[in-house]
């Protein structure tokens, strides 16, 4: 069963049918569907699209029969789920043995369901691009069928979406930014925020009264901020972190962090041109960022 719009396939999506009798199997395509943080609304058109091509639908979960945060997503855009959508068990540890054999399992399943021909869209939370499962899945997958044809879809990531919901930019003019996954430590963060102008923090639920003490340490809370779920209906934005304290946050949770107070080096070359530069230098090199206070 697939959803009832007809949207017509965008350009690099085709509906794969099934090879008719006596013409050997060729495999479907692996696509990664990119579905953006929460918020129907930033699900792209190919996407959008690429949910309606006929492609079977694969999600990943964590456990078996758990919930799917991508799956709720196609569903909260009211979409009907195909009844043979499958579901793909990736677990959250750090046991080498385990996660070796679900990566297997899943590799294995996802070739079986594209030997019959038929394309496999992989739902994605975010974008598929950016410490998603899926780059993985599909390097598993080749492994065991070089030729295999996967086309990603790109979509919203969380700390665009999250940027956009705090109201602030996550770069301007020259400044620079990094993303990181905070499991780094409170020490390579300490020596980032002298580096970057913004540090995106992904993955901050065990470390989260330990970045607080580093960004007070630092004068930094007024320009940090929160966010939880972005685009989901429990989306959290808190801009006043002390509130977070001793509080546990979920997984789909991230900080930004600006710091107006980073020295900067100096541009060697840019794109602006040399004389543009000249008169505008003293307006831009340091450009005035507001405090992201509530
Ligand atoms: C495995 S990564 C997935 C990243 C995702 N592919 C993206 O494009 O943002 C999971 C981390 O991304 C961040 N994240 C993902 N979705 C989020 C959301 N809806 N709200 C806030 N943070 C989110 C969190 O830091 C979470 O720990």
């Amino acid at each position: 069963m697939h959803a009832a719009d007809t949207s017509p396939a965008p350009a690099g999506i085709t509906p794969a049918a099934a090879p008719p009798e006596g013409v050997p199997a060729r495999f479907g395509r692996l696509i990664g569907v990119s579905l953006g943080p929460g918020d129907p609304g930033l699900i792209t058109r190919r996407g959008w699209a690429a949910l309606h091509s006929g492609a079977r639908w694969a999600y990943p979960v964590k456990k078996a029969e758990e919930s799917s945060y991508a799956l709720d997503i196609a569903r909260r855009a009211g979409l009907a789920i195909p009844a043979d959508a499958v579901e793909l068990v990736f677990p959250m540890t750090r046991d080498a043995v385990a996660l070796a054999k679900a990566w297997a399992r899943a590799a294995a399943q996802t070739v079986q369901l594209l030997a019959e021909g038929r394309d496999l869209a992989f739902l994605v939370e975010g974008d598929a691009s950016t410490y998603s499962t899926f780059r993985h899945l599909a390097r598993a997958v080749r492994e065991l069928v070089p030729e295999l044809a996967v086309d990603t879809i790109p979509g919203v990531s969380s700390f665009a979406a999250a940027a956009a919901v705090a109201d602030l930019a996550l770069a301007e003019e020259d400044e620079t930014m990094a993303v990181i996954p905070a499991a780094y430590g409170v020490d390579v963060i300490d020596q980032l925020l002298d580096e970057f102008d913004t540090l995106v923090l992904m993955k901050v639920k065990p470390l989260v009264d330990e970045i607080l003490d580093l960004l007070e340490r630092r004068g930094l809370t007024a320009t940090s901020c929160f966010v939880e779920k972005v685009g989901a209906p429990e989306e959290r934005v808190v801009h006043d972190l002390a509130r977070l304290r001793g509080e546990k946050v979920n997984y789909l949770s991230l900080l930004l962090v600006q710091n107006p107070k980073r020295a900067r080096g100096e541009l060697r070359r840019g794109c602006r041109k040399r004389a543009e530069q000249n008169t505008t230098t003293s307006a831009t090199t340091a450009p005035a960022r507001a405090g992201m206070g509530a």
